[in-house]
C-alpha cells in the first residue's frame, strides 16, 4: 500500500499555517487517514534543528551549512514520519519540502541546482511529492504580512531581492511541472482562499482513492 504525498509551498505570509488546517480538516471528514506535518521539523530531533535555523545569531551560518541542516532534518523527518505515513497508505500533507529548498537556499541564497538535487537523491532516492500547491502572493504582502505577526526569524530578516529569487523559483517549477504543482493565489481574503481550495478538493479525494 501506498499513500500520497501532498505539498504545500510558498513564501512567509502565504497563510500556509491556516490553510493546511483547512485542507487536514476537509480530508478528514471525508474519512481520510491525514498525517499533517511540516518541514523543517515534523519529528523533535527535526524541530530542534529547524530551531538551530530559523533563530537568528551574531554568527553567520554559511550557506552550505543551512543547507546540510534542512537535509538533516529532513532525513529524519522522512525516516520516522513520512516513509512509514506512506507505507501505510496515508495522505501525508506536508507544509514545506524540497521545493522549499530549491526556493530559498537555491534561489534566496544562489546555491547551485545539481548540487541541492544530488542532496534530493541521496536523502530521498526516488521520493517525490505527488502535488504540490504552492501559495503564491505579492512579495511586499508577504513581507507586510510577515512583520505584522511580530518578530522576525532569520529568513524573514531577509531582504527583497531574497524572496524575489523565492518566488521567482517557485513560479518556474510550477510552470516546468504543471502536472504536479497546482498555483494558489494567496493574495486574496482567507475566505477566497479557502473558496480556490474547495475548487481543488474533487482532485485531491480523486487521487487520494487512487493512492
Ligand atoms: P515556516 O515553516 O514558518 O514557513 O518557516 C520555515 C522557514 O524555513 C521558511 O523561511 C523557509 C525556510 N526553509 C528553507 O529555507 N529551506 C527548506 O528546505 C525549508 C523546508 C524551509
Amino acid at each position: 500500500m501506498s499513500g500520497l504525498f501532498i505539498t504545500l509551498e510558498g513564501p512567509e505570509g502565504a497563510g500556509k499555517t491556516t490553510n493546511r488546517e483547512y485542507l487536514a480538516d476537509q480530508l478528514r471528514q471525508a474519512g481520510i487517514d491525514v498525517v499533517l506535518t511540516r518541514e523543517p521539523g515534523g519529528t523533535p530531533l527535526a524541530e530542534r534543528i529547524r530551531e538551530l535555523l530559523l533563530a537568528p545569531s551574531d554568527e553567520a551560518m554559511h550557506a552550505d551549512t543551512e543547507l546540510l541542516l534542512v537535509f538533516a532534518a529532513r532525513a529524519q523527518h522522512l525516516a520516522e514520519v513520512i516513509r512509514p505515513a506512506l507505507a501505510r497508505g496515508a495522505v501525508v500533507l506536508c507544509d514545506r519540502f524540497t521545493d522549499a529548498t530549491y526556493a530559498y537556499q537555491g534561489g534566496g541564497r544562489g546555491l547551485s541546482q545539481p548540487r541541492i538535487a544530488q542532496l534530493e537523491q541521496f536523502v530521498q532516492g526516488e521520493l517525490r511529492p505527488d502535488l504540490t500547491l504552492v501559495f503564491d502572493l505579492p512579495v511586499e504582502i508577504g513581507l507586510a504580512r510577515a512583520v505584522a505577526r511580530g518578530r522576525l526569524d532569520r529568513f524573514e530578516q531577509e531582504g527583497r531581492g531574497f524572496f524575489d529569487a523565492v518566488r521567482t523559483t517557485y513560479l518556474q517549477r510550477a510552470a516546468a511541472e504543471p502536472q504536479r504543482y497546482r498555483l494558489v493565489d494567496a493574495a486574496q481574503s482567507l475566505e477566497q482562499v479557502q473558496h480556490q481550495l474547495d475548487g481543488l478538493f474533487p482532485e485531491l479525494l480523486e487521487r487520494c482513492s487512487r493512492g
